[in-house]
């Protein structure tokens, strides 16, 4: 595996595979990588000739109060991990590398950002558009690895590469779960011991929701009090939002069917966690 953390070295690298004939496959991470991350890079691995994983904790896409400085990294347990794996390049370029000045253009997300995440996050996607703007253009991946566990970044990347079109196969990846069904992520770490044990309650709910659409409830406002109740009574969170949209579009829907996604924040004293159920009916 070989590490680079400059943009030219990388896209030279690339450059040269592809006239090798070689597909690129992309897992774009804010690294502290943890089993949701290994699933993707497997995915990546076993579908193409060159892995290449990018570790940035991008600063555009983190509000003034939320936690980039505390954002957790470990770059030689990261690399480990990646090695192990088969990757082929692992790219880490330092935020001055890639905002060397104050940017003169940005990417503008103008559709499905106005519920969910984006809602409470103002400017949240508009920064990952622009980071995966200029990822894309220095991977020049085939094929780019994205997890449902945010499945409003997949809906806005969707639209970014159709809109901008960017000649990249998106590859959804499934949530993967801690044994009691709490999703995986590098926030995790910031829950207490008695949070932890509450947190498994997000899946659970979204699985008691599941029962009761399956026991023929259609109608999302008595979903949305089903979940919200369990959520209340087992956990010390605050709920951010249960939310219930059409999926990809994340527009309002009246009855639970077609293609739709249930999906939750949830604030405990030092992470707010994510989680979201997409259904087909
Ligand atoms: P990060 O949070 O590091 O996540 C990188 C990728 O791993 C994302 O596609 C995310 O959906 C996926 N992932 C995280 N937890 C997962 C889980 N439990 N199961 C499956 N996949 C999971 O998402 C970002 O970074 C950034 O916004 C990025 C796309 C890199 C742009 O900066």
């Amino acid at each position: 595996m070989k590490t680079i953390e400059n943009i030219k070295e990388m896209q030279n690298e690339i450059l040269a595979r592809k006239r090798e004939g070689m597909s690129i496959g992309f897992v774009p991470t804010m690294g502290f990588l943890h089993e949701g991350h290994m699933s993707l890079i497997r995915k990546a691995r076993a579908e193409n000739d060159i892995v290449v994983v990018s570790i940035f904790v991008n600063p555009l896409q983190f509000g003034p109060n939320e936690d980039y400085e505390a954002y957790p990294r470990d770059m030689a347990q990261d690399s480990k991990l990646a090695e192990a794996e088969g990757v082929d390049y692992l790219f880490s370029p330092s935020v001055a590398e890639m905002y060397p000045n104050e940017p003169s253009v940005g990417v503008v997300v103008q559709k499905r950002t106005s519920v969910l995440c984006g809602k409470s996050r103002p400017g949240h996607f508009d920064g990952v558009a622009t980071v995966l703007t200029k990822l894309f253009h220095i991977v020049l991946p085939d094929r780019a690895y994205f997890g449902q566990k945010d499945a409003q970044q997949v809906a806005v990347v969707e639209g970014l590469i159709s809109d901008f079109n960017f000649p990249v196969e998106l590859v959804p990846g499934e949530t993967v779960r801690e044994e009691d069904g709490l999703a995986k992520s590098s926030r995790n770490v910031f829950l207490t011991p008695d949070e932890r044990k509450e947190a498994a309650c997000l899946h659970l709910s979204l699985e008691a929701a599941r029962a009761a659409i399956e026991s023929g409830k259609k109608n999302p406002e008595t979903i949305r009090e089903l979940i919200t109740t369990m959520i209340e009574n087992q956990t010390s969170g605050i709920i951010d939002y249960i939310e219930i949209y059409s999926y990809p579009e994340l527009e309002p829907i009246e009855e639970l069917k077609g293609r739709f996604i249930i999906a939750l924040a949830v604030r405990f004293s030092k992470a707010r966690l994510i989680d979201n159920m997409i259904f087909n009916l």
